[in-house]
């Protein structure tokens, strides 16, 4: 009789020999794009623990090319890094490139998927990112957003105009974004100093960072069944923490509700939800149990700060830091505008200053790496096998740094985006800050207007310097996956009094 009982060295040298057999037959099965060597199953170790991977690889284009394949640990990555491979990728078949992988973070954070940026591609997917831009457009349609952006504005400008000596305009910034998109999601507007909010902020700050970096259970994802490691049950504490506050709010919503009133965006949801009820069959209604919604007003509110937040920073470390830039920016206030509030409709008077604003969505580098997509099925890109379930990054950071396609691309030149004719050139080509095809990003058309009316109210009435002797610094410090704010600065201002 065979003796079965096995030894844990013999499991674990089954398993590696295993998961190398697995790695060598993936090898000469599929022709994969190249990639730097790395130890099978230990994997490109450098990159994936580096704190910008996206500039790493971006180094490695003129060895491998624009599709490069990096090992994070078992998995095999793949990262995009010109124009040409992603619009091939994202756009011509997107329908292969529209999941999302199913890491263990993410799904926890989502309840298992049932939110829109981390939800595979699925009619599920389809229904609820539906019904938000549904509920965004309604949102757009009247003066709601640009009241309530110039009230938060003028609310924190009050504070900012108080400061004497120099400041670090990264506290005001966080704040009046998130306070944003506080009254933007649930309705509520709160005191600038509300301790409530700032430990909300805090605790998603602290996220922020831990979910960007990931936890070993992405690697390795059985180890949740296991043994859960400290890092892990940390994210789970704080996501409870932020999630019972929306769910919170999602119920104050769901019991005052009136589908003929439209107090916010979560009744804009509410609404959504409501219309896709009446028009859906009685079998299909699983489909708006409230978590969907909750996850959905989730990844607007997280979704909408982060990304916001960290170019706001930029545009003030830019305009602080090329006054020059500043001048021609408040010129162009001064004379389409003068001192009255600005609107959202004055966007085609603030050409300059949205060609500002491109600029430093090219080169701060909010979201560099978009979000992981992953493909449904085996597909190629630029001739190369990309399997079935790989994972897929544009690397936005290399396609904005494209000397192929920007001169000087490390030079802040808001001239780029302007045509001859001084109209702005909203498409020029290796340009995707929201990304493109199926999974582009769902706030773009709340984005672009919220963030210029800020920029713009901003420069309207404060000139912003470095303190004296400073010398502009526009390097970036790495804080998560794919998002850099910039390096720690202080300014001072001084009122306009335009
Ligand atoms: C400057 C501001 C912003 C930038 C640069 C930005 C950028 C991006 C990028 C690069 C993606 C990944 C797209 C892909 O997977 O290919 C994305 C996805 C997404 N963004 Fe934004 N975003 C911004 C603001 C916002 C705002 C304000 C909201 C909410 C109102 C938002 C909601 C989302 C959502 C829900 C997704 C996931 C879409 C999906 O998976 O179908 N974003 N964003």
């Amino acid at each position: 009789m065979l003796n079965l009982t096995l030894d844990w060295q013999t499991i674990v040298v089954s398993i590696c020999c295993g998961l190398i057999a697995y790695y060598v037959i993936k090898r000469l099965k599929f022709r994969l794009p190249p990639g730097p060597w790395c130890i099978p199953i230990v994997g490109n170790y450098p990159v994936y623990t580096s704190p910008d991977p996206y500039r790493k690889i971006f180094q490695m284009v003129d060895t491998y090319g624009p599709v490069i394949s990096v090992s994070y640990g078992p998995m095999n990555w793949v990262f995009l890094n010109n124009i040409d491979v992603v619009t091939e990728a994202f756009v011509k078949k997107q329908e292969d490139f529209a999941g999302r992988p199913q890491m263990t973070t993410g799904k926890m954070f989502t309840d298992g998927g049932k939110d829109i940026a981390f939800a595979n591609y699925s009619p599920m997917w389809k229904i609820h990112r539906k019904i938000a831009s549904k509920a965004l457009r309604h949102y757009l349609q009247g003066s709601l957003l640009q009241d309530m952006i110039q009230e938060n504005m003028s609310k924190f400008m009050d504070e900012m105009a108080k400061e004497t000596e120099p400041f670090i305009p990264r506290d005001y910034i966080n704040l009046i974004v998130f306070h944003q998109l506080y009254t933007l999601c649930f309705g509520e507007k709160r005191p600038v100093n509300d301790p409530e909010v700032k430990d909300f902020l805090k605790t998603y700050e602290e996220f922020v960072v831990h979910f960007g970096a990931g936890a070993l259970e992405d690697i390795v994802p059985f180890l949740i069944y296991i043994y859960q490691t400290a890092k892990y049950k940390q994210l789970v504490k704080q996501k409870e923490k932020l999630f019972s506050f929306i769910k919170q709010k999602y119920n104050n919503h769901k019991e005052s509700f009136d589908p003929s009133i439209n107090r916010d965006l979560m009744d804009c949801l509410l609404i959504a939800k409501h219309e896709a009820e009446s028009e859906s069959a009685d079998e299909n209604q699983a489909e708006f149990d409230d978590v969907y919604l909750i996850q959905t007003i989730g990844d607007i509110f997280f979704g909408g700060t982060d990304t916001s937040k960290t170019i706001m920073d930029w545009f003030v470390c830019f305009m602080s830091g090329l006054p020059h830039i500043q001048a021609k920016c408040q010129e162009e206030i001064d004379n389409n505008i003068g001192s009255r509030q600005l609107t959202t409709k004055d966007r085609h008077r603030l050409v300059y200053i949205d060609a500002c604003l491109c600029e430093t969505m090219r080169l701060g580098p909010a979201v560099s790496l978009g979000v992981p997509h992953c493909t449904l099925c085996d597909t190629q890109v630029d001739g190369y096998d990309i399997p079935k379930g790989t994972v897929v990054l544009a690397n936005l950071y290399a396609l904005h740094r494209d000397p192929k396609h920007w001169k000087n691309p490390e030079t802040f030149d808001p001239t780029r985006f302007l045509n001859k004719d001084g109209t702005l050139n909203t498409k020029p080509e290796s340009y995707l800050p929201f990304s493109t095809g199926r999974r582009v990003c769902l706030g773009e058309p709340v984005a672009k207007p919220e963030l210029l009316l800020m920029c713009a109210s901003f420069l309207q009435r404060f000139k912003m310097s470095l303190p004296p002797g400073v010398e502009p610094n526009f390097e970036g410090i790495p804080l998560s996956f794919g998002v850099e704010v910039p390096h720690s600065y202080k300014i001072v201002i001084k009122e306009r009094n335009v």
